[in-house]
């Protein structure tokens, strides 16, 4: 039945996955703390404007990704694709700008209807920081900071830190304009895609994929030349704060990213376990997005990290607590050990009780789940008031009293 499948490019998160991406969002809450940063939850859909007027109205999100109804009472709303123009939006609809600069964390579903593949789904999970109120060069490059402690912390070994400044909007246009004067010529012999682009949004060709376009990109004009003074101050600032904490990046002059909202340094971090969608975080400054949106002058830089992209070049996460198994031989000892098992969760501890299977069965299961003692209990022990304590890792069986059995417990280090 078509109707018991997940929908195309979305998926369950269960086992191992949902381990990992509980494990990614607890270490980015904490570092994020470290930080002085703040959580935020904003509703995963908003009135579609709030996405379609900021992102871009070329952009590929607002052109095709956008999941966007009407509800019951016809007003147009959209599943957040992203989660900057929402914060940008509680920003100003809670009247924030008195408390500012702020830092937000963040973190949840996002929806774009793109085509599914490795590390591409239609449901899927960002985390991400965003800094508000932030005008100063340094807020660059102390969140660049936290992304980079943040991959470190996760143990991903092999990722690159690209970054480019594409500007203020008087650079940018000029170098536009530039841009399309070279490749008007090459119109016929760039891709589709690209073709499309080069009056809605040519400097998106500069990060195509597409071999013949890297080809005809590779001898066009540079928006590095066209940054007027100040951007290019920015910029050195930037790369100054970061070579002095030590973090290594790659300037890569085509870095422009896909949204609108941004303007001078933009940035990714790349994984070369990843193949064609290899950007695990991504992210840079947006002065111009919450005044756009009608809110006061709120200068803000961010990131975000895609979960799932995470998830895939994480080591396996090992459980550091181990159980404890309680084990009833025989229906007799079921409820008696039932409420042991009972007493000793209320107490803290993590118990397993298994309920079917022979005395030996269930000891199989407490050592392939890695248990470190098995409690048991049989008729012997229900008459004397008394369990059989048995240490997994060195064999050793001792008979302890029942209502001693906390104490013993305690002295044990889990
Ligand atoms: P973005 O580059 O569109 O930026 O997405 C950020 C990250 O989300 C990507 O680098 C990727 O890891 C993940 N991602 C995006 N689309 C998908 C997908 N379809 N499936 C799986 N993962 C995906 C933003 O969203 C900006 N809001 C980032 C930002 C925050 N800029 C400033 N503040």
């Amino acid at each position: 039945m078509s109707s018991l499948k997940p929908v195309r490019g979305t998926h369950d998160l269960f086992g191992e996955e949902i381990k990992k991406h509980l494990h990614i969002v607890d270490v980015a809450r904490k570092i994020s703390q470290r930080f002085g940063c703040e959580e935020i939850s904003t509703p995963i859909f908003e009135f579609t404007p709030v996405f379609s007027r900021t992102l871009g109205e070329a952009s590929d999100i607002v052109n095709k990704e956008m999941y966007t109804f009407p509800d019951k009472g016809n007003e147009l709303l959209t599943l957040r694709p992203e989660g900057t123009a929402g914060i940008a939006r509680a920003f100003i609809s809670n009247g924030m700008s008195q408390n500012v600069p702020l830092k937000f964390f963040y973190n949840g579903p996002m929806f774009r209807y793109e085509r599914p593949q490795k590390g591409r789904q239609r449901q899927f999970h960002q985390l991400g920081i965003e800094y508000i109120g932030t005008p100063q060069n340094l807020a660059d490059v102390e969140l660049i900071s936290l992304a980079y402690i943040l991959l470190e912390s996760l143990k991903i070994s092999d990722f690159i830190l690209h970054i480019n400044s594409i500007g203020d909007k008087d650079s940018r246009s000029q170098f536009r304009q530039a841009l399309i004067e070279y490749l008007t010529p090459y119109q016929s012999e760039l891709s589709q895609d690209s073709q499309k682009r080069l009056t809605s949004n040519p400097l998106r060709i500069l990060d195509s994929k597409d071999p013949k376009d890297q080809k005809i990109i590779e001898d066009a004009p540079k928006l590095v030349d066209f940054l007027n003074s100040k951007s290019q101050s920015i910029k050195d600032n930037v790369l100054n704060g970061l070579s002095r904490l030590g973090i290594p990046f790659h300037i890569n002059s085509q870095l422009v990213r896909g949204l609108d909202y941004y303007s001078h340094c933009v940035f990714e971090f790349k994984s070369s376990q990843l193949g064609a969608q290899d950007t695990l975080l991504a992210g840079g400054r947006y002065d111009g997005l919450i005044p756009l949106m009608g809110g006061p002058e709120a200068p803000a830089v961010g990131f975000a990290a895609g979960i799932e992209r995470l998830a895939l070049v994480i080591p396996e996460i090992k459980s550091h607590s181990r159980p404890i198994f309680v084990i009833a031989m025989g229906e007799s000892a079921e409820a008696p050990c039932l409420k042991l098992s009972y007493e000793l969760r209320k107490a803290g501890y993590l118990i397993e009780m298994p309920f079917s299977g022979n005395a030996s069965k269930r000891m199989k299961k407490a050592s392939k789940a890695n248990a470190q003692l098995a409690l048991l209990m049989g008729e012997d022990e229900i008459r004397n008031n008394q369990i059989t304590v048995k240490d997994l890792d060195n064999g050793q069986q001792d008979l302890v009293a029942l209502n001693e059995i906390f104490n013993w417990i305690k002295k044990l280090s889990f």
